[in-house]
């Protein structure tokens, strides 16, 4: 292949290194936060837009779902996400002032590249993609773009392109928010002084890998995983059990941790892992509750806590220490681990981690 591995086993892990270098480049070209870094088209398109309608496939997909709640939190605009090959094919209600945003790595995904016409066919005409591929038909088809950096992405289950992803939909926010006059100077200097710090706060999980190796061990011989999470972490929950399915072959499902008494508390016991995102955010005493819950029922947790969380390793409970809480792009920083458990866990297995069994890197048929 004509891009090396150097010093790594498999391009994932390869790939899971280079995302602070992925993030920064995707940030390079940006000064100010300006429409124009969506295109030539953007001021005017973003002036006229008072819903987003987001979809995709797949972890991009879950770039998607994570990015509703800043743009509902931060920008104040309602937002849906669909997967592709559900939206193509029901009946919904259309709003030419929707600005249509497909996220994709490879740009050319059969559902979402024929989502994307059919929302233009029921006259929504404002379409952005934020693609890996500048030369991809999902590019060609929209109006508007952002090119994520990640580089060539070789292993299936997608790593920097999703972070990257989550970097331009971050900037998407901060745009739509400024246009909207919902984001004050004081607040929109301090949003990119975050933005920009990504790559480096990303370095520091990356140091984290020893002890996740540590958990993947334990991992490796389980049927099932549960991951938790709460808010915008929800989604990460969702893209942490995905990796794992992917490419470890564990069945694992993901759920936002006010809805285990709903159902999922049914599975806990002994031998059941909860991998739990635990940010030091709004949400954390909630959290703690729900993992009592998982407690009684003999659950073993394995949780990634940030620092000043207050929750420490016990006999069920393990814990990572994340770094300190990283506001709202504490996402970008919580998935890293996941990558890494999902990783390792199927290394241990003996797993073809690059190319998993029945999977594509890009799926350019129905
Ligand atoms: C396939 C890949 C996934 C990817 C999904 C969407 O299922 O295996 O890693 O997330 O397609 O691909 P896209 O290129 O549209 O982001």
């Amino acid at each position: 292949n004509a891009v090396e591995l150097g010093p790594y086993r498999h391009y994932m892990q390869k790939e899971i290194f280079e995302q602070p270098r992925a993030i920064a480049d995707t940030l390079e070209a940006v000064g100010d936060v300006t429409p124009g870094l969506f295109g030539e088209k953007a001021a005017e398109v973003f002036n006229d837009v008072d819903r987003i309608l987001m979809i995709a496939c797949g972890t991009s997909y879950y770039a998607a779902l994570t990015s509703k709640y800043w743009l509902e939190g931060i920008a104040g605009i309602p937002c849906d996400v669909e997967i592709a090959s559900e939206y193509r094919y029901r009946k919904s209600v259309p709003n030419p002032k929707t600005l249509v945003v497909t996220i994709s790595q490879s740009g050319e995904t059969a559902d979402t590249l024929a989502a994307l016409k059919h929302a233009r066919d029921l006259g929504m005409t404002k379409t952005l993609t934020i693609c890996n591929v500048a030369t991809s038909a999902m590019v060609r088809e929209s109006l508007l773009r952002y090119i994520t950096r990640a580089g060539v992405e070789i292993g299936v289950a997608s790593t920097k392109a999703f972070t990257t992803q989550l970097t331009a939909l971050f900037l998407l926010t901060l745009c739509l928010a400024k246009v909207k006059g919902r984001l004050d100077p004081k607040d929109e200097a301090e949003y990119m002084r975050l933005l920009r710090h990504v790559p480096k706060a990303v370095s520091a999980v990356l140091a984290l890998e020893p002890q996740v190796m540590a958990w993947a061990e334990r991992f490796a011989s389980k049927e099932d995983a549960l991951f938790l999470g709460r808010g915008i972490h929800y989604p990460i929950a969702l893209e942490g059990a995905l990796k794992l399915k992917e490419i470890s072959y564990i069945h694992a499902e993901a759920y936002p941790a006010g809805e285990l008494k709903h159902g999922p508390l049914a599975l806990v016991d002994e031998s059941i892992p909860v991998v739990t995102v635990a940010p030091n955010d709004e949400l954390l005493e909630k959290l703690k509750s729900n993992m009592k819950e998982v407690e009684a029922r003999k659950g073993e947790l394995y949780v990634f806590a940030d620092a000043d969380t207050g929750l420490e390793s016990t006999e069920h409970i393990h814990v990572i220490r994340m770094p300190e809480n990283y506001g709202p792009l504490s996402p970008i920083l919580h998935v890293v681990p996941l990558q890494l458990l999902a990783y390792h866990t199927a290394f241990i297995r003996g797993n073809d981690v690059d190319k998993p069994r029945n999977l594509a890197k890009s799926v350019t048929t129905e």
